[in-house]
């Protein structure tokens, strides 16, 4: 196969994405693929079809390559891709959806409530306030909807601190959701499939020094703990698991994904799941393979190996 990793993209992540691209195209090289790195660009297309046997391994966060518009060019196009169809991606990007998608399918996941931005013009920051304290109570986390590695959240202990939290994520698209927050451990579950059904790898524990996993406790090496496999017992790692991969079929994923959690007294609570989570050398993904004693290169390889169109 040559394979197309696709990486970069003009969301607020695409600095990390040029990350994860390059480790992966790195790691497919490894074993013996010929890679081809590209962005997302007018020539995208005649790049793949140029090539004998394409396959693509998109490793774009946020935005278009996360958010199921440009896997629904390759499906309609017959382009194979590592990962989940545009259509489940499309509700897996979109937290405003997904949640209570996975709720539904039973999945323990904090309270939320979606705030479009004309909403919150509509009510007034003083109504809304008054609303979101009564149904989620303080404190909360706000975030955006459709976005990812903790751009735009922010904890929120108090009503003082609502009305900018909400703006903070407006700015990165056009809806907020508030949630409960619970304290507890956080830890994330990866999931992948290699063509004999889902499979969890081991859970990842994650501890920021400065106590709160934002952009830079994510992507500063040395800056986060992560104990993988997580330090739980044994009941707990399982629930765990059981939590990723519901969400993984309940969201119709295709692959790979990664489901982040609160564990609090010994009981997961869903936070989200990602269709393209990171793959930089600070990721969660990659560190949960290496804790189960395999080779990120390797499992790279059988992706591509599973990859359809
Ligand atoms: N959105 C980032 C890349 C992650 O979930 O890993
Ligand atoms: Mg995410």
């Amino acid at each position: 196969n040559n394979v197309i990793v696709l990486a970069g993209g003009l969301s607020h992540e695409r600095d990390v994405s040029l990350r994860s691209g390059r480790r992966v195209a790195q790691a497919l090289r490894e074993t013996g693929h010929t890679v081809v790195e590209a962005d997302i660009n007018a020539s995208l297309i005649d790049t793949i079809a140029s090539l004998d046997e394409p396959v693509v391994f998109p490793v774009l966060h946020g935005g278009a390559g996360e958010d199921g518009a440009l896997r629904e060019v390759f499906d309609l196009l017959d382009i194979a891709y590592v990962g989940s169809t545009g259509s489940a991606s499309r509700i897996a990007f979109d937290k405003a959806v997904m949640t209570p998608t996975v709720a539904a399918a039973g999945i323990a996941t904090p309270q939320q409530s979606a705030l479009p931005t004309d909403m919150f013009r509509e009510l007034g920051a003083g109504n809304l306030v008054g609303a979101l304290a009564t149904k989620i109570g303080f404190p909360m986390m706000v975030k955006p909807a459709r976005s990812g590695s903790a751009l735009g959240s922010a904890k929120v202990d108090d009503a003082s601190a609502l009305p900018a939290a909400v703006v903070g994520a407006f700015s990165y698209g056009d809806v907020a959701i508030v949630a409960e927050f619970i304290e507890g451990t956080e830890v994330a579950v990866s999931v992948i499939d290699l063509g004999d059904g889902p499979v969890a790898l081991p859970a990842v524990e994650i501890r920021p020094s400065s106590g709160v996993y934002d952009y830079t406790a994510r992507y500063t090496a040395g800056a986060t703990r992560f104990l993988a496999p997580a330090p739980m017992d044994a009941d707990v790692a399982a629930a765990c698991a059981q939590m990723a991969l519901s969400a993984h079929r309940a969201l119709g994923l295709r692959d790979l994904s990664r489901t982040d959690m609160i564990v609090r007294d010994g009981v997961p609570y869903f936070l989200e799941v990602n269709v393209a989570p990171g793959m930089t050398e600070t990721s969660l993904l990659p560190l949960a393979i290496e804790a189960s004693s395999a080779r990120f290169a390797d499992v790279c390889a059988a992706l591509v190996g599973v990859a359809r169109a």
